[in-house]
């Protein structure tokens, strides 16, 4: 495994945690070795030094000496420029050596943990050096960090430049969401269960509310978040990965390709939104300053590296169409949005009332309709809300809700969500993984939304605050069809 820009948070806080849940579980082979190519000056001591001395912080298993000495005994550090072809010969020398020493057949995965402009370059250096080909009956893969691209026209051209060196077969595109059990387990839920694929569509499905909320602000990335906005880090690649196992068709298998395909279909059946339909299904917001819990937070402008009269957006909510048989006039409304309320990641299927009220005396308020909710985070679970009798000597009917919760039925697994990406990846299997169709797809439905905002640059930001539930622009986007958002606690 060779880890571009090795140096950086993601190395520490996942990588090689994930590695070290993976070894303990003894699923990475004897014959494995570790790679970090980074332009800080660094030698392969200090790096397993500066390892060492993070693991505690970042382990979500308890770290024995023995473990540990496994995993860093096959550590190694190369400085080098990504865009120098130096450090590229290099590299390939090191590895050389490596696979020697560890008696490593010659399949690799480069993981570019690398500021997204690099994404490209590292790709045609590989390329250059002869390290992206497949001889001998060897693998070898590329994966990709999010963001893959900023619109449509340069997510194309990143895929036009690295298909020039890769196989689409060879390149695994990452979008962490897909890394979460409760992700994963929507295709369970779904498809190993007979009972809830008859009525999962557009006869009993009134709507679908999707949200990702954080009480988290922009933090240390103020810089980064800038020039992107929650549209763009969170919707076409996170929620979009969630309507599209949500709304997907039955795959004929469970082979990557059988898998993606519908995924994808699902995607390319949002409908792509006109100028003027922006301006009534997409919403914005931008914090204020406010209370989460008990602190007393600052404005997204107040933040470092914001500028003080931003216009970025904080909040986005969307009601997508989807336009299939299955989803015809079923909206699907997502949310997502900084310094929220709550840290809450579901999905909330919302079926539609019975056809005929027969209990007319219940009071209006209590007679709720059916709702599943598939909760991603930090509750992990499926909760089903459904009416019952409150017991007494009068016919009154009441919500209640059945619960399943991942922890009291399985306990804690040690997880940092790349686990299963990272075996994935060398054991070559690719469902977890966006393909270029996919990830065109989702931006062909937000770059319009993109192109107006930029074109309409919003006048009333600030206007949510901290600690709230978003802008009063996305409780309309809902009553305006007579619905609101369910409220999480
Ligand atoms: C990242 C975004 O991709 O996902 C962040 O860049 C966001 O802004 C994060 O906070 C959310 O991930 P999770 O796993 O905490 O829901």
């Amino acid at each position: 495994m060779v880890i571009f820009g090795a140096s950086g948070d993601l190395t520490k806080r996942k990588l090689i945690p994930a590695l070290l849940n993976l070894a303990a579980a003894k699923l990475l082979p004897e014959q494995f070795a570790i790679i970090g190519l980074a332009n800080i000056d660094q030698t392969t001591d200090t790096f397993r030094r500066y390892l060492t001395d993070e693991i505690n912080r970042y382990a979500s298993c308890p770290v024995t000496p023995e473990m540990w000495n496994w995993i860093l005994k096959r550590v190694y550090y190369i400085r080098g420029d990504f865009q120098d072809p130096k450090a590229f010969e290099q590299l390939k020398t090191q590895i050389a050596e490596v696979e020697k020493t560890h008696n490593v057949a010659g399949n690799r995965f480069y993981y570019l943990a690398v500021a997204p402009r690099f994404f490209g370059e590292v790709v045609r250096q590989l390329g250059a050096a002869g390290l992206a080909s497949e001889t001998n009956g060897h693998w070898a893969r590329v994966v990709i960090e999010k963001p893959f691209g900023r619109d449509l026209d340069s997510a194309r051209a990143l895929n036009i430049q690295i298909k020039q060196i890769l196989e689409e077969r060879q390149i695994y595109r990452i979008d962490h969401y897909l890394g979460k059990e409760t992700v994963q387990n929507i295709i369970i839920f779904r498809f190993g269960n007979g009972i809830f694929e008859p009525i999962w569509n557009r006869r009993y499905i009134d709507h679908v509310q999707i949200t990702a909320g954080e009480t988290v602000g922009v933090e240390k990335r103020g810089g980064y978040y800038e020039t992107a906005g929650a549209l763009r880090d969170m919707v076409p690649n996170h929620l979009f990965q969630l309507v599209s196992l949500t709304a997907m068709e039955p795959p004929i298998s469970f082979q990557a390709d059988a898998v993606r395909d519908e995924q994808a279909k699902a995607l390319h059946a949002v409908q792509i939104p006109s100028p003027e339909e922006v301006l009534t299904m997409a919403v914005r917001g931008q914090y204020g300053d406010g209370q989460v819990g008990d602190e007393h937070v600052a404005a997204y402008r107040g933040e470092p590296g914001v500028a003080p009269d931003s216009t970025t957006e904080t909040f986005a909510g969307l009601k997508l169409r989807i336009d299939n048989w299955r989803w015809a006039d079923v909206p699907f409304y997502l949310r997502t949005g900084k310094r929220i309320a709550s840290r809450a990641t579901e999905i909330a299927i919302q079926f539609k009332r019975a056809p005929f009220q027969l209990f007319r005396d219940t009071p209006v308020e209590d007679l709720e309709t059916n709702r599943l909710v598939l909760s991603i985070q930090p509750e992990e679970g499926v909760s089903l809300r459904f009416g019952a009798k409150i017991p007494g000597p009068i016919m009154h009917m009441g919500a209640v809700e059945m619960k399943f919760n991942y922890v009291d039925y399985f306990g804690r697994t040690p997880s940092t969500g790349y686990e299963r990406l990272i075996y994935d990846c060398m054991t070559g299997d690719a469902t977890l993984f966006q393909r270029a169709d996919m990830v065109e797809a989702g931006w062909s439905v937000i770059t319009p939304i993109l192109d107006v905002w930029k074109a309409l640059p919003p006048r009333s930001f600030p206007n949510y605050r901290s600690g709230s539930w978003g802008p009063k622009e996305a409780d309309d986007l809902l009553a305006r069809d007579g619905r609101s958002w369910r409220r999480i606690e």
